[in-house]
């Protein structure tokens, strides 16, 4: 997968003077059927997140609360981007890294994931990433 395969999607917001609403959809709004959801806050200041590759889970990030950047990498390019709208969400397929750093005081990032966790589907390591990547590729 390539970074130019990983998507910022509009999510629908209905717009209220009591407070707006966001909804997503499995297989409607993101791609994937979602089996597990969580969420990273209470993130300290300079603190840095992700720093891994998933082998077949989709994800889809949102910064439900607050600002951060994820930092791409699909081993040939790279990319950051900022995440600040609640009703903006990244789309991630497999087989890219991704680390984050620059959260915001009190951010939230919402996380949608196409599979249950399982710490096999992890490349937690850069190289043995690169390793598999170049394998695929070759
Ligand atoms: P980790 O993947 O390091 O978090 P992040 O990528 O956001 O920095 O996960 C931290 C710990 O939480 C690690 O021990 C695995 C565990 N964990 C679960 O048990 N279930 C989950 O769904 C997730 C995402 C993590």
């Amino acid at each position: 997968m390539r970074i130019q395969d990983c998507q910022i999607l509009e999510l629908p917001k209905i717009s209220d003077p009591r407070g707006n609403l966001t909804f997503v959809e499995g297989c409607k709004h993101v791609s994937f059927g979602i089996n597990r959801v969580f969420y990273l806050y209470d993130v300290p200041g300079g603190a840095d997140r992700g720093g891994h590759a998933l082998k077949t889970c989709h994800q889809f990030l949102i910064a439900i609360s607050g600002s951060f950047d994820v930092i791409l990498y699909d081993g040939r390019d790279t990319r950051r981007i900022h995440l600040n709208r609640s009703y903006n969400g990244l789309y991630l397929p497999p087989m890219i890294w991704r680390e984050m750093d620059n959260f915001s005081s009190g951010s939230v990032c919402l996380v949608l994931a196409s599979e249950p966790y399982r710490e096999a589907d992890y490349f937690r390591d850069y190289n043995s990433y690169l390793k598999a990547i170049s394998e695929t590729a070759s």
